[in-house]
């Protein structure tokens, strides 16, 4: 893997920066081309979930396309009714046979089921101390939630992916600075607001003096606070678009600016509700 735009997690594993997220991409032709154009044109990491329902066709993309397994980071979660120790070992199983795959990159605990994140954990601390995972780690966990868990766990998680951009950032600034503490690196989902705020005058302004796309300062305001983002697209012309952002950097003035945008924008489910 190219040592240009990766992160080292804590058991020094890299973590390509940027990765397609597929969420919402059906299980078709079309969306086997977007994840066909994406490697071609040098993403080399691919985010998935059991829920999404599309691990086949990302595992059909990764073996028709002439990279070596080791080269592509693929990260897949394990789903809320999955949870449990005997659950999750055998949804890993089977999201493995999907993608078909000997072994997965990085395995997530989708989401924070009260009573059931211990033996979550656990299974995941089993999948990789057997080597079927290289890293693992967490989705949607607040700081009351990673503080239960670094209680418990032998293995520390590498990451913990939540709904990371400007809108929302303020609201999650005291799990991130946790996660800083305890070396656990951020990864920012649904980084352009599911396309919400891409129209906001004030974020349009700032693009404007960058002649970028307001897409394109989102992703570089994250990658900037070293923070790993998966925009999702299925069209070509964004999905290369999304991956423009190593050409240029925000002043700190305007990285400032744009952490002030908070305005407590949850797109997705809000993990508040499982404290
Ligand atoms: N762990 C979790 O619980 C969780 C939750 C949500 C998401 N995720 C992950 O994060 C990924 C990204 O999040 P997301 O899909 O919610 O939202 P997102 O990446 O913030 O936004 C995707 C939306 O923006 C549009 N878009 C993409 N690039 C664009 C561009 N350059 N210009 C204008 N519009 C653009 C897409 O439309 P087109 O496809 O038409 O381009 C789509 O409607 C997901 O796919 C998934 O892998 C994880």
């Amino acid at each position: 893997m190219s040592q240009l735009h990766v992160i080292r997690l804590n058991n020094d594993v890299l973590i390509p920066v940027v990765g397609l997220g597929v969420y919402k991409m059906s299980a078709s032709q079309e969306t086997l081309g977007a994840i066909e154009h994406a490697l071609r044109i040098g993403y080399r990491h691919i985010d998935t979930a059991r829920i999404y329902n599309n691990e086949e066709i990302v595992g059909k993309a990764i073996s028709s396309f002439f990279i070596p397994r080791e080269q592509i980071f693929i990260t897949t979660k394990v789903w809320n009714s999955d949870q449990g120790y005997n659950q999750t070992i055998k949804a890993f199983n089977k999201s493995l046979e999907k993608l078909n795959l000997k072994y997965i990159d990085l395995y997530l605990i989708h989401w924070p089921v009260q009573g059931k994140r211990k033996e979550t954990w656990q299974a995941l601390e089993t999948l990789y101390e057997e080597g079927k995972v290289r890293a693992i780690g967490v989705s949607n966990y607040l700081l009351p939630h990673l503080e239960e868990l670094m209680g418990y766990c032998k293995i520390p998680p590498a990451v913990n992916q939540l709904e990371l951009h400007p809108y929302i950032y303020g609201s999650r600034i005291d799990t991130i600075n946790f996660c800083r503490q305890n070396k656990i690196i951020p990864i920012a989902y649904s980084p352009l607001t599911k396309g919400q705020r891409l129209k906001d005058p004030a974020l349009l302004k700032i693009a404007s003096k960058y002649k970028k796309s307001t897409a394109q300062i989102l992703l570089r305001w994250a990658v900037q606070h070293s923070f790993v983002v998966i925009p999702k697209s299925s069209v070509q012309s964004r999905i290369a678009e999304n991956f423009q952002i190593f050409d240029f950097q925000i002043s700190d003035q305007d990285m400032e600016a744009l952490d002030g945008f908070n305005e407590g924008l949850a797109t997705g489910w809000d993990p508040t509700d499982t404290l």
